[in-house]
Formats: C-alpha cells, sequence, structure tokens
C-alpha cells in the first residue's frame, strides 16, 4: 500500500547525533546539535532547575490536570515580560497575545499558521527567510502553505553580514513582506546585526511596513544577559513595528526534552486581542489540545521568583562564559600556534551558540570521516560541544582539513 513513499533522508541537524552515538572512536567530538556541554561533554542540568524540580515535586497541591489550550498562564505572562521587557508599553496596555507552544519550533508553527490562515496578504502567502537559516524554518512554512524566499545574510567573503543585501531586499521586496528576524545569535551564522544596523533595518522595514516575524531561540546565550540579548525585539516593540515572537526556553533553561516555548503576538490596539487569541485557541485545540505542564511549570516557577531568577541568570552566565571562552582559546590555537592558514577573527567576533567555520561541504565531511568530528554540511558547529579537553584535538583536525 505505501510503495509510492519515497525514503526521506535524515535531518541535517538531529541525524547527526545517531551516527555520532554509532562512532566508537575515543576522540569523537559531536559539535552538531545545539544543545549546550558542559566541559566534560555532557548535558547540563542547570542548578536552578534542579531547585525548581524540588519545588515543585514538593507541592502538595501538584496534579496533572490538563492546562488551559493556551497555556499556564503564570507561564506565558512571565516569558512575555522576559523578552518584550516589564514595562513594555505594549504589556501594560494589554495588546499582547501569548500562547504557551511547544517549544520553539512550535512557537515558529502556530506564527506561520496563524499567518497563513489571517495575515493580510496582498499577493502569494511567501516569508523570507535569511540566508542561511536554521534549517527548519523551510520546512515549517512549506507545511502550512507559506513559500519561503531567501534574503541575503550571510557574506562569504568576510564570514560576515551582508548587510547592504539585507538592506536591499527589504527595499525592493513588496510592501507588507514577511521577514523572519533571527533576534540574536543568528542560527547557524552566530553573525548578528550591530545595534545601529538593527535600526537602519527597523527604518526600512517601518517605512515598507514589513511584518517582523522573530524566532528567539537564544536569549542569554549571545552575551550571557537576558535584557541584552532581547535589544533587537524590544526596540521594534519601542517603534510600533507589526511584530510577533516565537520563544524558546530550550536552550537558556536547558529544558530540550521538555518542550516549553510560547508565541507572542504584539497587536497594534487592544480590540483585537481576543479575536485573536481565539483563533489561536481554535488552531491550538486541533494540533496539540493543550499543551505540556511541566517544564513551563518549572519556568514559571523561576520567572516569578526573584531568587530563583537571579540563579537563573548566573547558570546563563556560566553557559555564555563558557562558551566565549571556547571561542577565544580556539581562535588563540588556530592563529598563534597552529599557524592555520586564513583569517579567524570570524571565530570571536561571531556570537551564541553556533560559529560559522567558513569550511566547505567536502571539508566538513572530512572533519566527519576522518575525525570523527560532527557537524553539519555548512560548516556550523556549536561551540557548545567544544571544551578545554577536546579544544586541541578539534584545532589540529580543522588545521589538517584546511592545509588539504
Ligand atoms: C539546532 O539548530 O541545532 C537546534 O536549534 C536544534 C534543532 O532543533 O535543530
Amino acid at each position: 500500500t505505501w510503495e509510492g513513499v519515497p525514503l526521506a533522508p535524515p535531518d541535517s541537524i538531529l541525524g547527526l547525533n545517531a551516527a555520532f552515538k554509532a562512532d566508537t572512536h575515543p576522540q569523537k567530538i559531536n559539535l552538531g546539535v545545539g544543545a549546550y556541554r558542559d566541559d566534560n561533554h555532557k548535558p547540563w542540568v542547570l542548578p536552578v532547575i534542579k531547585r525548581a524540580t524540588s519545588i515543585l515535586l514538593n507541592d502538595p497541591n501538584l496534579d496533572h490536570e490538563y492546562l488551559p489550550i493556551t497555556g499556564l498562564p503564570e507561564f506565558t505572562a512571565g516569558a512575555a515580560k522576559l523578552i518584550l521587557g516589564a514595562g513594555s508599553p505594549a504589556i501594560e496596555e494589554g495588546r499582547v497575545v501569548s500562547v504557551q507552544t511547544i517549544s520553539g519550533t512550535g512557537a515558529n508553527h502556530l506564527g506561520a499558521l496563524f499567518i497563513s490562515r489571517f495575515y493580510h496578504w496582498d499577493g502569494p502567502k511567501q516569508v523570507y527567510l535569511s540566508n542561511p537559516t536554521w534549517a527548519n524554518h523551510q520546512a515549517i512554512f512549506k507545511n502550512v502553505g507559506v513559500e519561503p524566499l531567501d534574503y541575503p545574510y550571510y557574506d562569504p567573503t568576510t564570514i560576515g553580514l551582508d548587510f547592504d543585501g539585507f538592506i536591499g531586499t527589504l527595499q525592493s521586496a513588496a510592501p507588507r513582506s514577511v521577514f523572519l528576524l533571527h533576534a540574536c545569535a543568528h542560527n547557524p551564522t552566530g553573525v548578528d546585526p550591530t545595534r545601529d544596523q538593527w535600526k537602519q533595518i527597523a527604518e526600512v522595514m517601518m517605512v515598507k511596513n514589513h511584518y517582523a516575524f522573530f524566532d528567539c531561540a537564544y536569549q542569554g546565550f549571545a552575551s550571557g544577559d537576558l535584557n541584552n540579548d532581547s535589544w533587537a525585539v524590544r526596540y521594534f516593540m519601542k517603534k510600533n513595528m507589526p511584530m510577533l515572537v516565537c520563544q524558546s526556553f530550550a536552550k537558556n533553561a536547558g529544558l530540550y526534552g521538555e518542550r516549553v516555548g510560547a508565541l507572542h503576538i504584539v497587536l497594534p490596539a487592544k480590540d483585537a486581542v481576543e479575536r485573536v487569541k481565539s483563533q489561536l485557541s481554535v488552531l491550538q485545540r486541533s494540533e496539540i489540545s493543550n499543551p505540556p505542564s511541566h517544564g513551563a511549570r518549572l519556568v514559571s516557577l523561576i520567572l516569578n521568583d526573584s531568587a530563583l531568577f537571579d540563579e537563573w541568570n548566573r547558570d546563563i552566565k556560566t553557559m555564555a562564559e563558557r562558551i566565549i571562552s571556547m571561542r577565544t582559546e580556539l581562535y588563540r590555537l588556530l592563529t598563534e600556534e597552529l599557524h592555520t592558514p586564513g583569517s579567524w577573527v570570524h571565530i570571536i567576533n561571531q556570537i551564541g551558540m553556533f560559529s560559522f567555520t567558513g569550511i566547505s561541504p567536502p571539508q566538513a565531511n572530512a572533519m566527519i570521516n576522518k575525525f570523527h568530528i560532527y557537524l553539519t554540511a555548512s560548516g556550523r558547529i556549536s561551540m557548545a560541544g567544544l571544551n578545554s579537553h577536546n579544544l586541541r584535538y578539534f584545532a589540529e583536525s580543522l588545521d589538517k582539513v584546511v592545509r588539504g
């Protein structure tokens, strides 16, 4: 009956996990998926999550009832304040609709589905995605009938931002186009616009009346500071740009498997709130009925308690600083010790979980096949997979691959 079903390729990111697990080489390194690892290449349960878990488990009133369709209200309210800013006028004026989602992927999906159904499309349903972008974005939009288009983002000659190309596409796109923007720590390149560049992006988007579809999966990971990393989102808010934000707690709370996220749609006026919320509820109900409770309860405890919140900020700093120190040390090894051909300054200029090394797909393949170092074909590495024990092996392998 199913002869017509073609075999799909393995996932370009998650597929690497299986290959890594099957590899028995003692020096193997997994730099594929963007998941934080400690200095021993092990997953890290944040101390604040351990504390919140024990509070939750000792709560005599804890039950396993359904959450509301739009999620745990204390969680979604806290999550909105975290990304949009506690004193933000949109929150004070009650113009933000927040829905708990299946992490960032679920937020992207629900946001994409909502705009597919309800955005006031003047032409074909299309979304502009940065070239390159997170490999899942294309599929998420295609699934809901929105055609992905590219906007220039990464310039391979500078291993930096193609700012002129980006601005040029913002200017030439039809008015009211939808642009997906990475709020911070761009995935996969680690290349973010500067604040001044963000201001110029906002300016053109305002003139053209474009819609900003923000994806924020790494708040805290770029600089170690939650407020700092939400600067672009908050700037767009201040300018009253039409926008929504997809938010994930997978990385910054280390809750990968709990699937904790939110979609925040910022509306120009309060009168649309109930209508938008009712439609999001209908969409959510038909897909997941209501979101899972455990992870949202943990994050809600942290967001609504100042001592836990402070502890979380310290945990985030621990992760961000370890990643930043790996960048510094990798740069030093490549330039001062190994004298690897090429410029490697992008390693320290890029921010967040990922670095785009600039190596070609065949070179990335050689890293996997010769050296048992797993990374995506694009040359993206998850900096969090590097540590004080494997950094030298990685740098020496990269050096050999680059020299051919
Ligand atoms: C990544 O890009 O590695 C992460 O966002 C994990 C994922 O789901 O792809």
